[in-house]
């Protein structure tokens, strides 16, 4: 079965939306292997967003997760990977479907809720920097 690591970020856990996300998952027919609460530090933030380090969004993106508290899953079905970035939408939750977590409860493209890896290589990377 594919498994995928998905994040609610600090805003989801502050605006008390745990819940809402993993009911989005389990609705959608998908299962949360596992779960935990994690209070990142600078370098698993800048570790989980490498392929990011560099570009204009970093420093405020890795502020905006450091320190804070976020709810890491790994989430498990058919096609996990791609089902859960469906399930999350877009990353700028102006573009985002309106039926997505994002399309929902966000609107800015930092803080956008949710995390979900982005293919199945990635996923197992991020599943043991999360869970090792
Ligand atoms: O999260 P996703 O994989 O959909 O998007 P990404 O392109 O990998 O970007 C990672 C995260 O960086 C996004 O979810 C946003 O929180 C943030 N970001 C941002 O703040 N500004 C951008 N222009 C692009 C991304
Ligand atoms: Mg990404």
């Amino acid at each position: 079965m594919e498994r995928t690591l998905a994040l609610v970020k600090p805003d989801g856990v502050e605006r008390c939306l745990i819940g809402e996300v993993i009911a989005h998952y389990e609705r959608k027919g998908l299962h949360i292997a596992d779960i935990k609460m994690v209070v990142p530090s600078r370098q698993l933030v800048e570790e989980h967003y490498k392929e990011h380090k560099g570009k204009d969004f970093f420093d405020e993106l890795v502020d905006y997760l450091t320190g804070r508290s976020v709810v890491a899953m790994i989430v498990e079905g058919t096609n996990a990977v791609s089902v859960v970035r469906k399930v999350n939408g877009n990353k700028n939750p102006l573009e985002a479907e309106l039926g997505s977590i994002r399309g929902k409860y966000a609107f800015e493209t930092t803080k956008n809720l949710v995390h979900a890896s982005d293919c199945i290589e990635t996923a197992q990377r991020e599943i043991n920097l999360w869970f090792q």
